[in-house]
């Protein structure tokens, strides 16, 4: 079981079998977060994990367990994928140009293999506390009026883009980890293998 998450809440956890876990991107319309008993083993291995993403819709994301860290993934929307050229200006690295963060599939605009699915780390990249969804444009707590919508660290405010890039001047030093990942096929990801391991 997987749930959904919703842009407005809290995200976690999902889902690791034994060997290879299947993930299923559940279409729960509660939009709470996931909790699932990974197998332990395999969690200790660091086994990849396959997720079906077919029922993940446009704007939300979902969370599955990798190698004990979250991992997000997210459909993102047309307007998601415009607004990151419109706020290149105000992030730290814009071009994803410290190389250690995102495997070299992942090195272009979008940070991902298809432009509208991200997989990223739900790792802030201080001191690897967890962002928050804050998918809403606005103001909201620690966060301007101009906000186009992204990620949340509230331990010290760190801000992250749909692309998982840093903004300036926050505590965190680098855009969000993008693991190695996969597509096995349309709808279905494989997490903690690099798509030309599987070309
Ligand atoms: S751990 Fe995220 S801002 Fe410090």
């Amino acid at each position: 079981m997987t749930q959904e998450v919703d842009n407005s809440r809290r995200r976690m956890l999902t889902t690791v079998t034994s060997g290879v876990g299947l993930v299923g991107a559940g279409a729960m319309a509660v939009p709470f977060v996931a909790s699932m008993a990974p197998s332990a083993r395999a969690k200790a291995a660091g086994a990849p994990v396959e997720v079906d993403i077919s029922t993940l819709k446009e704007g939300r994301m979902l969370a599955v367990e990798w190698r004990g860290k979250p991992v997000w993934i997210i459909r993102r929307t047309q307007k998601m994928l415009d607004d990151l050229a419109q706020i290149r200006d105000r992030l730290a690295d814009p071009d994803s140009m410290v190389l250690d963060q995102q495997p070299t599939y992942a090195h272009n605009k979008y940070r991902s293999i298809r432009p509208e699915i991200l997989v990223v780390l739900g790792v802030c990249t201080h001191l690897g506390c967890a962002p928050t969804e804050k998918f809403e444009t606005g103001a909201a707590s620690g966060i301007s009026d101009d906000w186009v919508g992204g990620f949340f660290c509230p331990c010290h405010g760190s801000a992250f883009d749909f692309a998982g890039r840093v903004y300036r001047n926050v505590p965190a030093p680098t855009n969000l980890v993008v693991p190695p990942h996969s597509f096995l096929s349309e709808n279905r990801i494989l997490v903690g293998v690099d798509q030309e391991e599987t070309a």
